[in-house]
């Protein structure tokens, strides 16, 4: 096949899994300061298929779209200035979100200090399913709420992608860590650090826990989860909303008792990469891939995920 083309997957218009559609594309060229990188995995996140339905980012994007934000591949090509990264060096990222960047394809372009070297005890399946979930989870634990040794962190969701690594990084912070996921979950959590398991089916959270530091929510508005997390958080805690900013309800609710909120929206940020990746190589951090699909089977993959009950992350597996 031409040097000029790859393999991608594009939508050209906001819809259903079936408006993505595997076929060729002209391969992009790294500008000055860019790194072009082959892609081995791309992984997917809810914001894919939300963006996709005309949702999430779908507004800020041009059609047609590659969707795909967390790519893990080796560097192919430098542009003119880059001296931190050379051809043949593995690499992961989360580049240019939540301008478009293009995961689901052969290559991908982006200025190169969005990468950082991929966790060299990952394959690029696993390594794929970092970057967008782990950027999430640390910076909402670290930068946003500053969690420290002692405090009660609340993960809602801990069972997802991203809420399997906040478990993890709370407890590296030294926090004791209050995890809602489905039953058949709890004792997988437990493992990789969760110190109090609520099944969010059976229970309400807000009847078996408290006194809790910082909510990382990752539910939101649906079963009024963000609304009802005020009630659990001790005066001057912090909830922290993932998903679509902070709820009107939780706002209410929230200033009479003394709670804060916070919105939050995930950043390019391979210095937390780097980081991640050292937590990772010591056996720190586990990630967990349910299900990897193949670059052409994107559909299915959305399907999957959008059911809403993936243990940990989906990949699509690209090159190799
Ligand atoms: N603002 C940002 O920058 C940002 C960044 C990343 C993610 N997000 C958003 O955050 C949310 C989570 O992302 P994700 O990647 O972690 O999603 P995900 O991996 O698709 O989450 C799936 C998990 O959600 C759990 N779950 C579903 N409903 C629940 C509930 N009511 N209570 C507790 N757990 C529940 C399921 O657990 P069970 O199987 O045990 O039921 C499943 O394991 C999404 O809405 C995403 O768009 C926002």
């Amino acid at each position: 096949m031409s040097e000029h083309t790859m393999r991608a997957v594009t939508i050209d218009g906001f819809g259903g899994p079936e408006v993505l559609t595997a076929g060729r594309v002209a391969r992009p060229e790294p500008l000055p300061t860019e790194v072009l990188v082959r892609v081995h995995a791309a992984g997917i996140n809810p914001v894919d298929w939300k963006t996709r339905a005309g949702q999430g980012m779908a507004g800020l994007q041009t059609l047609p779209l590659i969707l795909g934000w967390d790519v893990s591949g080796v560097v192919e090509e430098v542009g003119f200035g880059v001296t931190t990264l050379a051809p043949g060096d593995e690499v992961y990222a989360m580049p240019w979100f939540p301008r478009p960047a293009g995961g689901y394809a052969e290559f991908v372009t982006a200025p190169s200090r969005h990468f950082a070297r991929k966790p060299a005890s990952l394959g690029h399946a696993e390594a794929a399913a970092l970057p967008l979930a782990a950027l999430t989870a640390w910076q909402a634990l670290v930068d946003t709420a500053g969690v420290q040794a002692g405090q009660r962190v609340l993960v809602h969701a801990a069972a997802g992608g991203v809420g399997h690594l906040a478990v993890q990084f709370a407890k590296h912070l030294g926090a004791e860590v209050v995890a809602t996921a489905s039953a058949p979950r709890h004792a997988w959590l437990k493992e990789l650090g969760a110190d109090e398991m609520i099944d969010y089916t059976r229970q309400r959270f807000e009847d078996v826990t408290g006194g809790i530091d910082v909510v990382i929510d990752l539910v939101g508005s649906q079963d009024d989860t963000a609304a009802r997390s005020v009630s659990v958080t001790r005066p001057g805690g912090l909830v922290v909303s993932i998903p679509g900013g902070v709820p009107e309800r939780l706002s209410l609710l929230a200033g009479p008792a003394g709670v804060r909120t916070s919105p939050f929206l995930v950043e390019p940020d391979s210095p937390a990469l780097a980081t991640i990746a050292g937590l990772v190589d010591a056996g720190a951090v586990r990630v967990e891939v349910e299900r990897t699909f193949a670059l052409e089977q994107a559909a299915e993959a959305h399907r999957l995920g959008e059911g809403n009950r993936t243990r940990g992350k989906l990949v699509l597996t690209v090159t190799g």
